[in-house]
């Protein structure tokens, strides 16, 4: 009987595939791909909140009609505030108009997220932040890997570091 490969060949092979499957994984856990929270609108509705124009300017950036909406893991777990791995949370923005006494949602201006993986963002409370703004869905605004928005969200420590309410 003969043999046609080498053990050496073998290991070569078996290295090259080790390296391909690391490669891989990597690319799979590496925060750097864009996650957009698709089809958010048909999640659960938390909360609406409007800023009409010039009526606070320490609050000039969130002027309009913004709504919150969490996806069905992350509303269970509003009334605990603990919210487990798989979470997805997003603040929309949008113009608010105002006819005849009646104020309604116009353009999308600016889409938040908050995706919970407590092993991958131990930095920023287990939540990963991401920004797009209009009504674009592959590129995130954020490039300090959430930390300015961090900043202000740990401050809601005893919710989970979310500030919405699910009543
Ligand atoms: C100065 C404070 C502040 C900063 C900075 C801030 N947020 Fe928020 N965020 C809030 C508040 C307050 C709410 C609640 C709004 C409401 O309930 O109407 C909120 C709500 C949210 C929500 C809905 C979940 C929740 O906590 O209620 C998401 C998602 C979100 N923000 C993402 C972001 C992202 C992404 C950034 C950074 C680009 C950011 N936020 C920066 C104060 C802040």
């Amino acid at each position: 009987m003969k043999y046609t490969s080498s053990p050496s060949r073998f290991w070569r092979s078996a290295s090259i595939m080790i390296c391909l499957a690391a490669v891989a994984l990597t690319s799979l856990h590496s925060d750097e791909g864009v996650q957009y929270p698709d089809g958010f609108r048909r999640w659960v509705h938390v909360g609406t909140g409007v800023i009409m124009p010039g009526t606070n300017p320490q609050l000039k950036s969130e002027e309009g009609m913004h709504h919150v909406f969490a996806n069905a893991k992350a509303a269970d777990a509003y009334m605990a505030g603990d919210f487990p791995d798989g979470s997805v949370l997003v603040y929309e923005l949008r113009d608010a108009q105002q006819t005849n006494g009646v104020i309604s949602e116009g353009e999308r201006r600016r889409v938040d997220v908050m995706i919970k993986d407590s092993n991958l963002y131990k930095g920023t409370g287990g939540w990963r932040f991401e920004r797009f703004f209009g009504d674009q869905q592959t590129e995130n605004a954020i490039h300090d890997s959430g930390s300015s928005c961090f900043q202000c969200h740990s401050k809601a420590d005893k919710h989970g570091f979310v500030f919405s309410q699910l009543r």
